[in-house]
């Protein structure tokens, strides 16, 4: 089993160029579904959950392959209604399946959708937009299955949450279908954005009005060429490790426009951004402590919570952090405390004082659980191993080498 080791106190500088976004490659490669002729995606970062999702096509009978290093190319003609189960229970993306392949095949019956494990991941959303689209059938077994009788019918489809998943998952639904469907209570986040982007440049017609979402069906999709944007949580992740080990980083490849949200807490924490077309500059030294909740986008998102908790406790002042989106976020606490964190947690919110943190041996517990521990590590005294880094890797491309590369003492090892 591999594991990541890293000695910590180097300061990080030099520049890391940020990996496509895994959280808009999974739907947009699941839309392929839907789409007539040859996709050629670029910018697809080389994670596995994309090299699952690419799976779960080719067990249908698609084309998905790697044609060049971050390139994939994707052509559904011939793919038929057969899902791998033991694949779409590996990862929460494969809900995306709920939508393309009802509306291609007219029926899907798969697994629940597997996924981080860090609270409940009910998908009731999911099935009530889809049934108000027309689609009957539900849950039974720890089994979704869904069917339609001839088509599904445009509506409108009112989230009682807002969700990444059920937002992307609806304007799939809907982008084939007769007539106009609405979508209200979106979610905003650039991935979000990023499948609207693709799947108007296929010929669709949606556009996103902040709070709702109006998709007016085509008869069809082509094929196209798309680029990805880069990963937001990712350029993220890396701010977090220039705050806790000191030095300066140039970040390429990611939009300003996406991390703009998170500027507001980073200037507070005394951590500098500054940015130019497509390359994002950002320079630590002694950063303060501050206190945060996460939200949907423009929020400051979840995905950043574990990575923001390991980075106050180098913090003055320290700080705290209140969890409103994922019940079970907080795994990563316990493991903190392995390395001397003053980590309290009380209900939603973790409250957090300034100290050093001492090198240990650690589990990762899921995807940014993992990633704060890489945060952790870089910042601590002495060394730090990090156990199961499958879940690191299913969301981060070439993390210990692109740390490694601006000064990181850390590396990937084959474990016993
Ligand atoms: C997506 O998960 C991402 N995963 C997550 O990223 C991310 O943390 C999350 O969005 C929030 O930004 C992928 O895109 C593959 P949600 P998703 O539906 O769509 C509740 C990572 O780290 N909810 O936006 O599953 C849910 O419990 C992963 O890259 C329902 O109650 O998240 C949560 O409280 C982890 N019923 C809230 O909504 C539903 O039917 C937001 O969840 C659906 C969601």
């Amino acid at each position: 089993m591999e594991k990541i080791l890293i000695e910590g106190g180097h300061r990080l500088n030099g520049d890391i160029e940020i990996s496509g976004m895994k959280n808009s490659a999974l739907p947009i490669i699941f839309a392929c579904l839907l789409i007539e002729g040859e996709c050629i995606l670029e910018n697809i970062p080389r994670v596995s959950d994309v090299q699952n999702a690419l799976s779960i096509l080719k067990t249908m009978g698609a084309e998905a392959d790697f044609v060049d290093y971050h390139t994939v190319k994707i052509n559904t003609k011939s793919a038929e209604n057969n899902l791998d189960f033991e694949l779409i229970s590996k990862m929460r993306a494969s809900s995306y399946l709920l939508s393309c392949a009802l509306v291609r095949f007219g029926r899907v019956n798969m697994p629940y959708p597997g996924g981080c494990n860090f609270g409940s991941r009910p998908i009731e959303q999911h099935l009530k937009g889809l049934k108000c689209l027309g689609a009957r059938g539900g849950e039974s077994d720890g089994f979704l299955t869904l069917k339609c009788k001839n088509n599904l019918k445009s509506n409108k489809i009112s989230l009682d949450k807002i969700s990444v998943g059920a937002t992307i998952n609806m304007i799939m639904a809907a982008v084939l279908l007769e007539g106009q469907s609405v979508i209200e209570n979106v979610a905003r986040e650039p991935h979000v954005i990023d499948v609207i982007r693709f799947l108007n440049a296929c010929g669709a017609d949606i556009l996103h009005f902040g709070s709702y979402i109006r998709v007016n069906g085509v008869r069809k999709l082509k094929g196209v060429k798309y680029r990805i944007y880069a990963d937001m949580i990712e350029a993220g992740t890396y701010i977090a490790c220039v705050g806790a080990t000191g030095g300066a980083l140039s970040l390429k490849g990611i939009e300003y426009e996406h991390i703009r949200p998170l500027r507001l807490i980073f200037d507070e924490m005394n951590i500098k951004i500054s940015y130019n077309s497509r390359e994002i500059y950002v320079s630590s030294n002694n950063p303060k402590g501050t206190s945060m909740q996460t939200e949907p986008y423009p929020g400051f998102p979840t995905d950043l919570h574990p990575q923001l908790s390991a980075l106050v406790c180098y913090c003055e002042g320290g700080g705290s952090i209140t969890e409103n989106i994922f019940d079970g976020r907080f795994a990563y606490v316990a493991q903190l405390e392995k390395m001397g964190a003053k980590i309290k947690r009380v209900g939603n919110t973790v409250y957090i004082s300034q100290t050093r943190l001492i090198g240990a041996s650690t589990d990762a517990t899921d995807l940014r659980a993992g990633a704060a521990l890489v945060v952790a590590g870089l910042g601590a005294q002495g060394i730090t191993t990090i156990n199961n880094v499958n879940y690191i890797v299913r969301g981060y491309e070439e993390l210990t080498s692109k740390l490694a590369s601006v000064g990181g003492n850390i590396k990937l090892i084959q474990g016993e």
